[in-house]
């Protein structure tokens, strides 16, 4: 396993929409396992695959208090059950330091196939229905500034781009 770096906005690889995994073999569950590792050591509670650069339809996730409960979504099909939405502030490991409110359905249906590529199916509601929406954005090219006003999401990308600039000269 290893960590693998994050891309931040404005890369424009976080705009490309991710192409269906056809098997779930020992190079995605290698992916996978490096992701895992990528999203604990930048304390992230979601990741997609896209967030590291590789265009699959892959997130993996852990919401546990003592962040030992990895869950992984390979192909993952979200189904609203509910008008109802909610919002929820959200942070995103490509827009770090930024938080803002977005609405999102409250309960979700999610189909996928898990770690050994057996069909699941769950609802999710509350903070689960939160980051799986969110995660699942990034498979479409959608990070969660997309739905702020223009105002606020070129300054979250301005801070973003100054943050990084900043951590890599003191690298
Ligand atoms: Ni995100």
């Amino acid at each position: 396993m290893s960590i693998r770096t994050i891309l931040t906005v404005p890369d424009p690889r976080l705009k490309l929409a991710s192409k269906p995994v056809e098997r779930v073999d020992d190079d995605v569950r290698a992916l996978m396992d490096d992701m895992v590792e990528t999203m604990y050591a930048a304390d992230g509670i979601g990741l997609a695959a896209i967030q590291i650069g590789v265009p699959k339809r892959v997130i993996v996730m852990d919401l546990s208090d003592l962040r030992d409960e990895p869950r992984y979504f390979v192909n993952p099909v979200i189904t609203p059950l509910t008008e109802e939405v909610r919002p929820y502030s959200e942070g995103c490991l490509s827009v770090p330091e930024i938080y803002d409110e977005v609405e999102r359905p409250v309960r979700v249906k999610v189909n996928y196939l898990d770690y050994d590529g057996e069909p699941r199916e769950e609802i999710a509601e509350d903070l689960y229905a939160v980051c799986i929406q969110h995660e699942m954005d990034h498979l479409e090219g959608v990070v969660f500034i997309d739905y702020l006003s223009r105002l606020k999401r070129d300054r979250a990308v301005r801070r973003v781009q100054k943050l990084v600039k900043t951590k890599g000269e003191a690298a």
